[in-house]
């Protein structure tokens, strides 16, 4: 079965074809890194707009690119939940259009379930039940995938997610957003053990994250060696900074496998696309005898291809919406 996936659900206008849930044919995206780097971040009604004028274009590319016409889509699944809500609303109204003019049935995914499976489309021989870390822009969540679409929630985050933590600390040192890339890449040249900054919530019994007091003892550091007039190389601090949130995701993803007794993990979102988090679990994991998957790097950050997959899971599940699909900003994840 052929689906068409789009995804608008924040600053990425992306648009895939995926055969039988497995098969990426093409894999669309236009970011706005340009407006991103004007604003020092997302303006959502300026990235809403963005959107109406780019989903047309995205999509006949993610068509002619994929090698089919219109005519042969068979189903079309759009983000439909979690995420700034102009820009929801504009996939879902394009996956609408398509939906009753090809007549074809219209699946609304949420954006975490996409994610889940960007790991499930790089990875078709991982195994269920596995725990799944979730670590993006928008959220920090470990999941215990009993089944496809059955979920449940250990660990979510309290405060700021993963993702926004870079972000946050990257645009104070003014050094670029999105922050993860620039932090990983500046971390290569730093020292990770110049600071010992704090590992929040790592010694309770709580699968749940909080990142927000760890980026302001980064800012505390930061402010703190300016005023004595000491020269602070940035590559350290990110390297150290980075190293904090590392050993935390590690850390309570083990916790949480070792809780349940599961001998697989997964980390998928944005976040695991960092080279370090890669390197500590990969490391980990071979010692505990873990089996850890993650996604193509392509992959990892939002696409559509996640949410054709996880529209074709749906789907055969015998979920399908109407045309009166709406769009939900902070739907919890259903399980
Ligand atoms: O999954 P995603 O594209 O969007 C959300 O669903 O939020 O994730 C975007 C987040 C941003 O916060 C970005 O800084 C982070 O993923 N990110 C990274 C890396 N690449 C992207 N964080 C750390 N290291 C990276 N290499
Ligand atoms: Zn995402």
């Amino acid at each position: 079965m052929l689906v068409l996936g789009v995804e608008t659900s924040c600053d990425e206008t992306a648009a895939a074809l995926v055969a039988d849930g497995k098969v990426v044919l093409s894999n669309v995206i236009a970011t706005q890194l340009d407006l991103l780097n004007k604003y020092g971040g997302v303006v959502p009604e300026i990235a809403a707009r963005r959107h109406t004028e780019l989903i047309g274009y995205v999509i006949k590319e993610a068509v002619d690119s994929g090698g089919k016409t219109l005519a042969e889509i068979e189903a079309v699944a759009a983000t439909s939940k979690n995420g700034l809500i102009g820009c929801l609303l504009v996939g879902v109204a394009a996956a609408k259009a398509l939906s009753y003019s090809l007549r074809v049935p219209l699946i609304g995914v949420h954006h975490i379930e996409g994610h889940i499976f960007a790991n499930i489309l790089s990875n078709p021989k991982m195994p269920v039940p596995h725990i799944c870390l979730t670590v993006s822009g928008g959220h920090t969540m470990l999941i215990y995938v009993h089944d496809y679409c059955k979920y449940e929630i250990l660990g979510n985050t309290l405060d700021d997610a993963a993702g926004e933590a870079f972000d946050k600390i990257a645009k104070f040192f003014g050094i670029g957003f999105p922050g993860g890339p620039v932090i990983d890449e500046l971390s290569t040249k730093g020292d990770r053990k110049a600071f010992r900054f704090p590992r929040p919530l790592l010694g309770s019994s709580t699968l749940d994250f909080s990142f927000s007091g760890l980026k302001t003892s980064v800012i505390n550091a930061f402010k703190s060696r300016i005023a004595a007039n000491e020269v602070l190389p940035v590559e350290d601090i990110a390297a150290s900074f980075q190293e904090a949130i590392v050993d935390v995701l590690v850390s309570k993803t083990l916790r949480a496998a070792s809780e349940r007794q599961v001998s697989v993990v997964s980390v998928t979102g944005g976040v695991s696309a960092n080279r370090r988090l890669r390197e500590v679990f990969s490391n980990a994991c071979q010692r505990k005898g873990i089996e850890v998957f993650f996604p193509k790097l392509s992959l990892c950050t939002d696409n559509a291809a996640m949410i054709a997959a996880a529209g074709y899971a749906r789907l055969k599940e015998g979920e399908a919406a109407g045309l009166d699909l709406n769009v939900i900003p902070s739907a919890p994840f259903e399980v």
